[in-house]
């Protein structure tokens, strides 16, 4: 049904480009937008909910950082909202590009529903939202980050469907790892409020587009190194875009090792046994021993991995729902954030063709 990754990978030089290349690093309303109360405010615009116009709804349509308005001291979680507005921008301007490039047509000419298109639109104007209470969510004396330019690996409307699924459940689990890191506890309720409507996003598409199990069993699955999640979606930046006031993304970053699966991979059910397949190299000591991690719902296992082979075995145990987050770890059950050498790859369960084609 899908082109593979790694096609789409080939001929992602064909994405869209939405910024212009030419807007001022800082928006000329920069000190306008550093004021909550300027534009529409999320939960009581209908701008976030029912925008429907091609053109980005706001903050989508400012370009540039937001400056600092003063010098105190940064706010608590000030660090944390940078890191997830500056995935926010990578998520908008996802749907952004989509939105641009097809229509309702695009999608009824798949067999799917003619109400698609509009749900696109209805989650693009909630990622607007999202952007401006990231935004508000940083204090005056931090930096808010400003869109860069991005590259997506879809083609056409049905690769954009297939990423979106995987945009979405990514999103879900960065949201609920980073609750690990929430100062004050306005700011995780905050969270937990982003991520189920990411869920929600999430089920639409399993119903109507894969006519699949909206459901993903009692728990979504946690994993609470979240920042090697947002590692993942620099893949999406194109490199040097960004504005040059914009904060390192994400913050603090470990350069680790990427993997997928073999190309050749047939099964990605619990039980199977896989051959991994590095992007970027890790480093493999011969003294050590080596686990690849699953993490699924609550809980994580960890299986050998041969360093010789590049092979493991996805555990029997799990229940096929929802995402299985894997990660290449010196130590059983990847107690530390450094026990992590390469990762996460996060493999979608449901629908299982979808994450066969995402995971190789
Ligand atoms: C962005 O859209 C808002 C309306 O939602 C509008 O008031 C504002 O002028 C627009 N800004 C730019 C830079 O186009
Ligand atoms: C913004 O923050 C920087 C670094 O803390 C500081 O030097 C600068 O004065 C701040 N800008 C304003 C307008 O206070
Ligand atoms: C979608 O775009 C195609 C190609 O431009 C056009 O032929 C078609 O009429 C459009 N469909 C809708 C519903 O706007
Ligand atoms: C959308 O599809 C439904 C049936 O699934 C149909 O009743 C409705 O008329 C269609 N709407 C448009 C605008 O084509
Ligand atoms: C898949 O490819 C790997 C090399 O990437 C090879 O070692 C393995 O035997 C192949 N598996 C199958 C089932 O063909
Ligand atoms: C395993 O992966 C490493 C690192 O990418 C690579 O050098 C090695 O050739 C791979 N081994 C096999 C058997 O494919
Ligand atoms: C994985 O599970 C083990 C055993 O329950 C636990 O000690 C470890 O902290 C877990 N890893 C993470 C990263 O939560």
């Amino acid at each position: 049904m899908f082109q593979s990754k790694q096609l789409l990978l080939l001929l992602s030089g064909l994405a869209l480009c939405q910024h212009a290349s030419s807007a001022p690093a800082v928006s000329p309303q920069s000190s306008q937008i550093a004021n909550p109360n300027y534009g529409p405010i999320p939960g009581e615009s209908p701008v976030y909910s029912t925008t429907y116009t091609v053109e980005p709804p706001f903050p989508g349509n400012t370009t540039g950082a937001v400056l600092n308005t003063t010098s105190g001291p940064p706010g608590p979680d000030d660090v944390l909202f940078q890191n997830i507005l500056g995935a926010e921008w990578i998520i908008f301007s996802f749907y952004q590009q989509g939105i641009t490039k097809f229509n309702e047509s695009s999608f009824t000419a798949l067999g799917l529903p003619n109400t698609t298109y509009t749900r696109l639109l209805q989650i693009r104007d909630n990622e607007a939202g999202h952007l401006r209470i990231f935004q508000d969510s940083i204090s005056p004396s931090s930096v808010k980050p400003g869109p860069c330019k991005y590259e997506y690996p879809f083609t056409d409307a049905e690769s954009f469907l297939a990423l979106q699924t995987i945009i979405e459940v990514a999103s879900m689990a960065f949201v609920s790892g980073m609750e690990y890191q929430a100062m004050d506890p306005a700011a995780a309720s905050a969270l937990v409020a982003i991520g189920e409507t990411e869920t929600r996003h999430n089920t639409w598409s399993l119903i109507d587009v894969w006519n699949a199990n909206p459901f993903s069993g009692p728990v979504d699955t946690i994993y609470p190194y979240a920042n090697q999640i947002l590692e993942f979606t620099r893949s999406f930046i194109v490199a040097g875009s960004c504005p040059p006031e914009n904060p390192v993304y994400p913050d603090p970053a470990q350069q680790l090792a990427t993997f997928e699966l073999a190309s050749n991979t047939s099964s990605i059910a619990p039980g199977s046994h896989v051959t991994v397949t590095f992007e970027t190299q890790p480093e493999f000591a011969d003294s050590k021993d080596y686990y690849a991690v699953f993490f699924h719902g609550m809980y994580n296992t960890s299986m050998p991995f041969d360093t010789k082979t590049n092979t493991t075995t996805i555990p029997a145990a799990f229940d096929p729902t929802g995402i299985i987050i894997t990660v290449i770890a010196d130590a059983e059950g990847a107690p530390t954030d450094t026990s992590v050498v390469a990762g996460p790859l996060i493999v979608l369960e449901n629908p299982a063709t979808v994450g066969l084609a995402l995971a190789t």
